[in-house]
């Protein structure tokens, strides 16, 4: 194999390449991998990192997903569903504060009375969120779950602002045995990647900017497996991609399984996020808060590492440490001043700066339109 400089002057890479970029570990390798992606993104998506307010609306699911702490099956967490009047409030204030767009995230349900208060929600968000500066609109992120083709299009329909419309579905892994293992119950398979590939289509039918991603760390994966999920990324054209590290959740049933250790587990995730980098020039690539959770700062060195989007959490206090997808998750104890100091924070990145009062829609994307 190449030399690591000549590996990283070049603009694609066979699998066995992305493998060893994604193992290194000597201080000065990672460094030299950590600079290149950091002036991919300059050059290719520029110095502004988005923020998208993220508002946890609800914590009922129907699904039983074994690491996710408010799965179905955890009788041990008090459920909450924010109402219309509570969610419009954070979007006004993510709006005031100058975020492009907001993100909404709940558990996973497909029954009628919620698929209508999605609707009810985007119908008022884009209402009030409409002027001058915003003629269409606060963007407006969706992640709830798997829904079927009409559900994506009367959400796109409600939300009423087609240049600012995204989806965040991750895949999880593109290695099936392991996603079978990772939501299997007894007895029966609950999900099935197929659905999901199929899903991301309907969602990109239905016009939205689509997000995926994996978990790095999980029990049993391997380098080849986060091979494989990079070569998914580019297969299903990701315009945006959130990851993170695998965290045990003791609300999850998975917790005899373990985690990987902390420092390479770090490593391995800010590999992944620049190797992703290099190989999704164009792509919005987000830095998630179970990277902050892992290790206070990660998601600012998730930004060094080639991430220009952070979603800060904007959930009201009273609900915060009832949406606990994994032990000691980051932001559910603090207030919005955690929120200003994090903005100061890539502020002061060189080279970086908040790209506030605008859509920051994914490159990708903006090619694909045309
Ligand atoms: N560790 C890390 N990330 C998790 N998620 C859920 N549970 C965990 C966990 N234990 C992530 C999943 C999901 C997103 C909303 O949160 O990747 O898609």
């Amino acid at each position: 194999m190449s030399t690591l400089s000549t590996l990283l002057a070049q603009t694609q890479w066979t699998d066995e390449e992305r493998r060893y970029l994604l193992s290194l570990t000597k201080p000065e390798d990672v460094e030299a991998l950590r600079a290149r992606a950091f002036s991919v993104t300059t050059e290719t998506m520029g110095p502004n990192v988005y923020l998208r307010g993220l508002i946890e609306i609800s914590n009922l699911c129907t699904a039983n997903c074994r690491y996710c702490g408010i799965r179905k099956s955890n009788h041990e967490v008090e459920r909450y569903t924010l109402s219309q009047d509570q969610i419009l409030a954070c979007a006004l204030e993510a709006h005031r504060l100058g975020y492009g767009s907001i993100a909404i995230q709940a558990g996973e349900r497909r029954d009628e009375k919620w698929v209508r208060f999605i609707e009810d929600v985007l119908k008022a968000i884009h209402a009030a969120t409409q002027d001058e500066a915003h003629p269409h609109g606060l963007g407006i992120t969706l992640s709830l779950g798997e829904q079927t083709l009409e559900v994506y299009e009367r959400w796109a329909a409600a939300a009423g602002n087609p240049e600012g419309l995204r989806y965040l579905l991750r895949i999880e892994s593109s290695n099936p045995t392991l996603f079978n293992a990772l939501h299997s119950t007894p007895g029966k398979y609950e999900k099935v990647l197929e659905h999901r590939y199929r899903a991301l289509q309907d969602l990109r039918r239905a016009g939205y900017q689509v997000g995926t991603g994996v978990m790095i760390g999980l029990p049993n994966q391997t380098l080849d497996d986060l091979v494989h999920d990079l070569r998914t990324f580019e297969t299903i054209d990701a315009d945006m991609i959130g990851m993170g590290p695998y965290i045990t959740s003791h609300g999850g049933d998975m917790v005899e399984e373990g985690m990987m250790a902390h420092d390479p587990l770090l490593q391995r995730t800010l590999n992944m996020i620049a190797v992703t980098r290099l190989v999704l020039t164009g792509a919005n690539i987000a830095a998630a808060t179970a990277l902050e959770t892992l290790e206070p700062g990660g998601r600012l060195k998730g930004i060094t590492y080639g991430c220009n989007v952070v979603m800060p959490n904007i959930t009201p206090q009273l609900t915060r440490t009832s949406y606990q997808l994994y032990d000691n998750k980051s932001g559910t104890e603090v207030g919005s001043e955690a929120n200003r100091a994090i903005e100061a924070a890539i502020n002061a990145i060189p080279g970086r700066q908040l790209g506030l009062f605008t859509l920051g829609s994914a490159k990708r994307w903006c090619a694909r339109q045309g």
